[in-house]
């Protein structure tokens, strides 16, 4: 894709990018890393915005093994992988260190221990070489990496769903965003994985190596019946965009654990009804989803904070692969007259290609380029945004769920 497409095709950007800032139409290109989680990677992206190269090492397997992810291990998997991830990155863009304008790494929020290894690796890195880094917002790159693909423009509503976060927000600018809703306790990715793991789904063969959430859709995908499960539809009560997924989890659980009473289920069997149960248990969370969606696209409509000719919702975040979901929330669009754009699924999920692609978008724009490496820290817990939670709540917009054929 080239630039004018991927940036609008407005001539006047254009033009203003090229001469304000004559430095973006030489040959520099931005790493990015990536470490924030359980996923070591890396990827170099020039300065058309095109991918030159990219790797990634997931931990997948270790922590499935381990029944969750120990940030002890996560840590030293990190530690060995991060030099190969980033040397094979450079080879295959046939680029070395010198070849690189500026390092971009995730800084925030993440499990201290594995973010530490990228901040770690990227001072190294910089100050060997003499590079500014570049600090990265692990939610703000999922929110802005849908822009890599399609002429997104500013603003827009994005909702991050993964298996850390759960959230509304407005992204204004680069670095602008404003949130509307989150979770008040887990994350939807985090339901899934830790229901696939009771239904002990990850026993049968087909299920073995992918991960909770994609083992729910595809069990899902089998079911017949799945109305017998009633699930409830969490904070109908609550007139705002948060969520909350541990009351769902917990009924979810309670169903499981009836049946599995009912059939006499011992050691490794799973329950006849579990594609049902999985469905249902999709079914349910699309409802919320879409529930708490309805609503912030009416807050921004209330207060002009997406124009009329932009009305556009970036879903983004591991979850997003999901088809179901997706689907029920491309329906609320069409009713809402909106635009949905989600990345491709690899990008969904967490890769070195999201944290490249926000360094090249603070970088074309002159955003966070630091070369006093000592100001810069990693934070476990960072929020998106101004936070307007509390101005959706006082706004009480009664909203009736939307049918969903389901
Ligand atoms: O974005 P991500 O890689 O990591 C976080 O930042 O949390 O998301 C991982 C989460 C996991 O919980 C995984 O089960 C979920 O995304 N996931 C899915 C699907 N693919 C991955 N959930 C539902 N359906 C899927 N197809
Ligand atoms: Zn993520």
């Amino acid at each position: 894709m080239n630039f004018v497409s991927r940036f609008g095709g407005s001539k006047c950007l254009i033009k203003r990018l090229c001469v304000n800032k004559s430095r973006y139409i030489s040959n520099q290109s931005i790493l990015g890393i990536e470490t924030s989680c359980d996923d070591t990677g890396c990827a170099i992206i020039n300065d058309q915005g095109d991918l030159l190269a990219e790797s990634l090492h997931s931990q997948h397997l270790m922590h499935l093994r381990n029944g969750g992810i120990i940030p002890d291990v996560a840590q030293d998997l990190h530690r060995s992988n991060i030099k190969s991830i980033v040397s094979n990155t450079l080879d295959k863009a046939k680029l070395t260190v010198e070849n690189i304008s500026a390092i971009a790494v995730t800084l925030r929020p993440g499990l201290p221990l594995s973010l530490a290894v990228g901040m770690k690796y990227a001072k190294q890195l910089a100050r060997r070489y003499k590079k500014p880094i570049i600090p990265i917002h692990h939610m703000e790159a999922h929110a802005l990496v849908a822009r890599m693909h399609h002429n997104i423009k500013f603003p827009f509503l994005v909702l991050l769903i993964s298996g850390g976060h759960c959230l509304l927000a407005v992204a204004q600018n680069v670095n602008k965003f404003k949130l509307l809703g989150e979770s008040m306790d887990s994350a939807p990715g985090e339901m899934f994985d830790k229901v696939a793991r009771q239904m002990k789904l990850r026993n049968l063969p087909e299920y073995s190596k992918i991960s909770g959430g994609q083992a729910v859709e595809l069990a899902a995908s089998k079911a017949s019946n799945p109305h017998i499960f009633k699930l409830p539809l969490p904070l109908a009560e609550y007139k705002d965009c948060n969520f909350s997924f541990n009351g769902l989890k917990t009924a979810v659980l309670l169903h499981l654990h009836r049946k599995e009473k009912e059939h006499d289920i011992v050691a490794h069997r799973l329950i006849p009804e579990v594609n049902d149960l999985c469905a249902a248990m999709l079914m349910a969370t699309s409802r919320h989803l879409v529930h708490r969606t309805q609503r912030a696209i009416a807050f921004c409509h209330n207060n002009n904070l997406i124009p009329p000719d932009n009305k556009q919702l970036v879903v983004s975040g591991g979850v997003a692969c999901n088809n179901y979901i997706f689907n029920a929330l491309t329906t609320l669009c069409n009713e809402m007259d909106y635009q949905i754009y989600r990345p491709p699924p690899k990008l969904c999920t967490d890769n070195g290609i999201m944290i490249a692609w926000n360094g090249f978008e603070k970088w074309r724009r002159n955003i966070d380029i630091v070369t006093d490496y000592d100001s810069l820290d990693i934070k476990a817990s960072s929020p998106l945004g101004e936070n307007l939670i509390q101005d959706v709540i006082s706004a009480k917009i009664p909203m009736k769920l939307m049918k969903l054929k389901l």
